[in-house]
């Protein structure tokens, strides 16, 4: 992708990456993509904001070509040391060695524990500014977000905050870099979400105090790292960060995530009279099959939605293992205080519903209902699997 001028000066460079199957080697991106932004500043001196993964370096190299000679840039931003930012670094040291790189000072030792650089590297910290001539850069420290060395970037003279992880979805560039121009706007808001929740969720605490730190600053851009470039919808994307990181604690959506696994199709029927009567309440379900679906798909409806529906047989006196692994995840990610109930076939002493306790103890959440049958569900437990769909959307209602 051509580097692409984000205001005068200020360049968006970056990979468009359509090739990686599994983001950090877990978080499927085979269909979405994802794009690792990076931002060049052309001043009396030059700098570059966070580089790139280190794939497509050829491409990437070209684009800065393209604006600026790449032996003449003289800082490296380095706002996140994860290597789909930094992977890059010792390419391009080697290429521009006289570059300064700038960070915070968890960053200094990071890159000589990750890339044995120590020379020429400069730490700044919360509040210190940097002249590249015309224009001024400013650093916040933001830790966690997403690791405990990052920083934030702010440009004063266009008002462009450089938030790095902050505000980023999945998803290749389709077009536009920016969220007035795109035409799938829809779909970075679901792939922001989904992003949200599998990288950055489990500091919470953090983004809430990044977003109050940063509220008096006048930003008329958010240039973050991976997806769409904000400029028209800032506050959307500020308020959808906001009402996502204040669910870690407090109150989420009436809504219903049904997560079922079952081996030759018992806890599946009850699932579908489950569901029945959920419908019939006009509670918002969201349905999974944790055999097929990554809970990387599973973790924002978990997320977001009071209520939970766990439907799994036992399998080797257990929770039915898909089922299980997406639970350890959402225990993974503190996913708490959520309303649950169980249902699930056995064939003779059972044992799901122990695993099933054993995960979620530590999550508090709230087992309001259970249902267990042995092998096949009858009319009558069909029956009452409705009712037990039907009553628990209502105490989710409430
Ligand atoms: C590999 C395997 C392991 C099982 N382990 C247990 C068990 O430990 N205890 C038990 O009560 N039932 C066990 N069962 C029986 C199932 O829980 C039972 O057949 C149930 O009806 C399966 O429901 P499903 O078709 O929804 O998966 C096992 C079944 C299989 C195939
Ligand atoms: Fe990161
Ligand atoms: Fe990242």
């Amino acid at each position: 992708m051509p580097a692409v001028e984000i205001k005068p000066d200020v360049f968006w460079v970056g990979v468009n990456d359509r090739t990686t199957d599994l983001f950090e080697g877990i978080w499927p991106i085979t269909k979405e993509g994802v794009s690792y932004n990076s931002y060049l500043i052309d001043d009396e001196k030059k700098a570059i904001i966070d580089l790139t993964k280190s794939i497509k370096g050829d491409e990437f190299l070209a684009q800065i070509d393209e604006v600026a000679d790449i032996s003449k840039i003289d800082y490296i931003i380095v706002n996140h040391m994860e290597p789909d930012h930094s992977g890059l670094l010792r390419t391009f040291r080697r290429i521009a060695p006289q570059a300064t790189i700038l960070g915070s000072a968890k960053t200094k030792d990071m890159l000589e524990s990750f890339f044995s650089i120590k020379d020429n590297v400069q730490v700044v910290n919360d509040g210190d500014t940097l002249s590249l001539g015309k224009k001024t850069l400013k650093f916040f420290s933001t830790p966690f977000l997403h690791w405990p060395e990052t920083i934030m970037t702010y440009e004063a003279s266009h008002k462009i905050l450089f938030a790095c992880d902050a505000f980023g979805s999945y998803g290749a560039i389709r077009g536009s870099i920016f969220d007035d121009e795109c035409e799938h706007f829809d779909f970075y808001q679901k792939e922001a979400l989904r992003y949200y929740v599998n990288i950055v969720a489990n500091y919470s605490t953090r983004v809430l105090r990044a977003i109050e730190k940063l509220s008096g600053i006048p930003v008329e851009v958010i240039a973050p790292s991976h997806g769409l470039i904000w400029r028209k919808n800032i506050s959307l994307i500020v308020n959808l960060y906001k009402k996502w990181a204040e669910y870690a604690s407090g109150d989420t959506e009436p809504g219903i995530t049904l997560i079922y696994g079952s081996m030759y199709g018992n806890t599946e029927v009850m699932m579908n009279a489950v569901a029945q009567g959920i419908s019939r309440t006009g509670v918002p379900l969201e349905i999974f099959d944790g055999s097929r679906t990554h809970s990387s798909y599973i973790l924002p409806s978990l997320w977001t939605k009071r209520g939970v529906i766990v439907g799994a047989s036992t399998y080797e006196v257990s929770l039915f293992p898909p089922v299980a692994e997406v639970l350890n995840m959402a225990a993974q990610k503190h996913i708490k205080n959520k309303k649950a109930a169980f249902f699930g076939s056995y064939g003779w002493s059972g044992g799901a519903l122990k695993g099933l306790k054993r995960i979620i103890e530590p999550l508090k959440w709230d087992l309001a209902n259970t249902l267990e049958f042995v092998g096949s569900p009858t009319g009558e437990e069909l029956k009452k699997g409705e009712r037990f769909g039907a009553s628990f959307a209502e105490l989710i209602k409430k």
